[in-house]
């Protein structure tokens, strides 16, 4: 009898610890769940509790790889934003699903819509964008992320350099080249970085204009370098050895010939 008690005690701490194993899972696991939505609820709240972060009303113009993916960055970081396409019924599912900061229009409307503007079209339509959207960008910041031209342009580009000859065809904005030097795929894989975060160099001659590119490049969560004037925007024109370069602020500052910040 004695042993047979025994026995049964046996068995049931044996059938407890069996049962007790799925329990402590569940229970470790609601742990990690419950931090989990603490961490992203501290995100949320360190966003909107940011007493620094401005919101902006953001127009893109040509949204496409480039355009698309900084302007779904800045919606990801709080800021409104128009993305613009000729048809833009084609934008919309990619607007639903960024959220209701994004929103879609024609490049007109986008134009209206931004009091900053990002260009983000094929070079050779800025000087027609340039007529046609005359009255929606005066005195706007238009961040110009376009390379290229093709036959006089080409020729002018070459001559005066990328910044020169945006500003001439998109006449009374205050022109900044901005995220026209590394790939857009780069862009998005750096969203999320903490450190060595992409680096992305910034020219124009409007003081208040680049301060306020530097930010939308840090709400991008990449790391701005200011080059200077938008003279110095050949230094990371197409075909210079600062074009394309992925890498880190002081890597890219050194191989654009800026002293190093201390
Ligand atoms: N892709 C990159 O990684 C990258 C990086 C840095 C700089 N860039 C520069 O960004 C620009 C866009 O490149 P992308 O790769 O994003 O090209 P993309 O994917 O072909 O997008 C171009 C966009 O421009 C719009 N567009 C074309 N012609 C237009 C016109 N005449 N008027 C108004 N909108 C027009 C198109 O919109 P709809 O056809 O829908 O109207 C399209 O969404 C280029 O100048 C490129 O050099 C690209």
């Amino acid at each position: 009898m004695k042993y047979l008690r025994s026995l049964s005690k046996k068995y049931i701490a044996i059938i407890s610890t069996i049962l007790s194993v799925p329990v402590i899972i569940l229970l470790l696991s609601c742990t990690n769940i419950k931090s989990e939505n603490n961490n992203t609820m501290k995100q949320e709240k360190d966003r909107t509790t940011d007493t620094t972060f401005q919101q902006k009303k953001i127009g893109v113009i040509g949204a496409g790889w480039l355009g698309g993916t900084v302007g779904s960055l800045w919606v990801k970081a709080g800021h409104k934003v128009m993305f613009s396409s000729r048809h833009p019924e084609e934008l919309k599912e990619m607007a639903e699903k960024l959220g209701p900061n994004a929103s879609v229009g024609t490049p007109k409307e986008a134009a209206e819509f931004g009091d900053i503007l990002l260009f983000a079209v094929p070079y050779d339509a800025i000087p027609q964008l340039g007529i046609d959207l005359k009255d929606q960008i005066k005195g706007k910041i238009v961040l110009d992320a376009c390379n290229g031209g093709s036959g006089e342009l080409g020729k002018e580009v070459e001559k005066y350099g990328n910044g020169p000859t945006s500003q001439k065809y998109l006449a009374d904005t205050k022109l900044i080249r901005a995220f026209s030097s590394q790939d857009a795929s780069q862009m998005e894989a750096n969203w999320g970085k903490k450190q060595n975060k992409l680096a992305i160099p910034i020219a124009g001659n409007d003081k208040e204009a680049v301060a306020i590119a530097e930010q939308l490049v840090r709400d991008a969560n990449c790391d701005p370098i200011i080059v200077g004037d938008l003279s110095t925007a050949v230094k990371f024109q197409r075909g210079t050895p600062g074009f394309r370069v992925h890498t880190t602020a002081p890597e890219l500052r050194k191989l654009l010939g800026l002293p190093a910040v201390k």
